[in-house]
């Protein structure tokens, strides 16, 4: 340990400045740790509006009998709203700005703390992407100047981002990582780079998602099922994405397009056209789903097509690996007739897709390219299939996707329709991310594990994507990545360098 270091018993009063979605969160998470907060906003009505969010989520904590109503009543009491900015941070040991994400706004706040705070009080920024150098560059003392980024919502997600610049003091990092663990989180050490580990691998995934949805790979639950049961995460990308605010993740996007460039931060342009017309998502109201009358029902869709009429006979084409065979038990067990070959009477052709191609070549193949449906099935990590993957060619006819979604329903099948692109939807969406991960250890930015576990507990993965892009098998991950490049035209699928070469070198990233 550095001499010098403040301990955390010694920081016993923290402003918070700005109660927002993070802010609020922020300051109930310090009080809970038995710390006295200033919580901290110029306008009254923001003030109120924040403390009545705290407020209602330590409510929520006594309802669910997680908090007794005592211990609700010494957290609030530990709270003291404040909307002077100078008087708030005057005996404050730490203060976390979590205002609004515009440089101009911070660099003013920041040299504004630097002449009302203690000397020796340390000025952390919870900022999502903006370079917390330029934020100390405003100031006399950058050296107490650090970034201390929490997840949404701040109370349960377990990670918290600790960030140097190039003039912290080793001391002020060092008491930041020994609070975080203090505040019963994890921290990771990181330098300053635009979306530090997580936003720089969570929200270009979130555009992709968009994009998808937008050019018409699937729809909106379709998206959001394939990740949460497909890749087993705890949430899907556009429902993510309306809890973090569309605002907020745009604003990443566009200082990642600025610092890297390239297509894969490009901002989709529905993102773009969703935040222009103020649907941020939850805390609006609106996002890609409706919260005006509570949270958003899942679509009921499954339940009625299970008593759709599914097709009499249906014809499975086997490949040689077998995939199919145990499909072809269940639809004969479901009373269908099963035939090896379309025929005049056929319902239903189905063919095993593979992510690595298109499956339009055996949907005509076949002999019936209306009538075809391919079928994927996948686990997300305990080798049972989860999800099945129907993939559709454009050249479909418009009821094959009825056909196909009632024969799913009917046997059980938890199912997503994608069009026929290389990677259908769950693989497109994770192994862009995979590719991302592998070029920021590439990079030296981070090590694999240290990515792993930002994931996992900044995100909630129950794995983190380099382990996970080991379980999928990198050769794998590199011939669907490159059929994905192909297909699109966007370089931003081009397996990166490190990958191809682990792939041909058969090394893992994790083990
Ligand atoms: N405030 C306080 N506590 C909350 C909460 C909130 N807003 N939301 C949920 N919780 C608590 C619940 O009370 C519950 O606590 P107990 O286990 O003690 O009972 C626990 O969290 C789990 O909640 P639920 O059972 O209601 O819900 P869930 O199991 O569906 O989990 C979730 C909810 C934790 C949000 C989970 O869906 C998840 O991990 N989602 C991913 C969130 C994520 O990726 N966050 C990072 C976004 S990126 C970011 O924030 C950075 C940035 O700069 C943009």
């Amino acid at each position: 340990m550095t001499d010098n270091v403040i301990q955390p018993a010694d920081i016993r009063e923290v402003a918070v400045i700005g109660l927002g979605l993070m802010g609020s969160g922020i300051a109930e998470l310090v009080a809970r740790s038995r710390r006295r907060v200033v919580a901290i906003e110029i306008d009254p009505i923001f003030l109120d509006q924040g403390m009545g969010r705290l407020r209602a989520s330590l409510d929520k904590a006594v309802t669910r009998g997680k908090l007794t109503d005592t211990a609700r009543e010494e957290i609030l009491a530990r709270i003291r709203p404040s909307d002077n900015i100078a008087a708030g941070v005057a005996d404050a040991d730490l203060v976390i700005e979590a205002i609004p994400e515009r440089m101009e706004l911070k660099r003013t706040l920041f040299a504004e703390l630097d002449k009302a705070c203690r000397p020796n009080s340390i000025l952390a920024t919870n900022t999502s992407s903006l370079s917390i150098t330029e934020i100390a560059g405003g100031t006399q003392y950058p050296g107490r100047v650090v970034g201390l980024h929490f997840f949404n919502p701040a109370p349960v997600m377990k990670l918290v981002e600790v960030i140097s610049t190039v003039l912290t003091s080793p001391e002020t990092s060092e008491t930041l990582g020994l609070l975080a663990h203090d505040l019963r989180k994890t921290p990771v050490q990181v330098t300053d780079r635009a979306g530090f580990i997580v936003n720089a691998l969570l929200i270009p995934y979130l555009n992709h998602a968009v994009r998808l949805l937008e050019t018409a790979q699937a729809t909106r639950e379709d998206i959001d099922k394939a990740a949460t049961v497909g890749l087993g995460l705890p949430m899907g990308p556009l429902t993510l994405l309306d809890l973090i605010g569309l605002d907020t993740s745009l604003a990443v996007l566009e200082v990642l397009q600025a610092e890297f460039g390239g297509t894969r931060y490009t901002p989709a342009p529905l993102l773009r056209k969703l935040c222009d017309a103020r649907l941020f998502g939850r805390k609006s109201g609106r996002g890609f789903y409706d919260y005006r009358h509570g949270t958003p029902a899942a679509a009921a869709e499954d339940h009625h097509l299970a008593s759709a009429p599914v097709p009499a006979e249906v014809a499975l084409i086997r490949d040689p690996d077998g995939r199919l065979d145990e499909l072809a038990s269940e639809i004969t067990a479901a009373g269908m007739n099963v035939v090896p070959q379309p025929s005049a009477k056929t319902g239903l052709v189905i063919v095993a897709a593979d992510p690595k191609h298109r499956i339009l070549d055996a949907a005509l193949a076949a002999g019936h390219p209306a009538d075809v449906v391919g079928i994927r099935f996948i686990d997300a990590g305990d080798g049972k299939p989860t999800l099945t993957e129907l993939v559709l060619p454009d050249v479909t006819a418009a009821g094959t996707a009825t056909k196909a979604r009632a024969l799913a329903a009917k046997l059980g099948l938890n199912a997503v329709i994608s069009r026929d692109r290389p990677g259908f939807l769950t693989a497109t969406l994770a192994y862009a991310q995979f590719n991302d991960a592998v070029r920021m250890f590439q990079d030296g930015y981070a090590s694999p594990s240290d990515i792993d576990t930002a994931m996992m507990l900044g995100c909630g993965y129950p794995r983190g994507p380099l382990q996970m892009l080991d379980d999928a098998d990198p050769a794998h991950v590199v011939t669907v990545l490159e059929a994905m490049h192909t297909a699109t035209g966007d370089p931003a699928f081009t397996p990166v360098p490190l990958l191809a070469e682990y792939a041909t070198a058969g090394t893992r990233f994790r083990s």
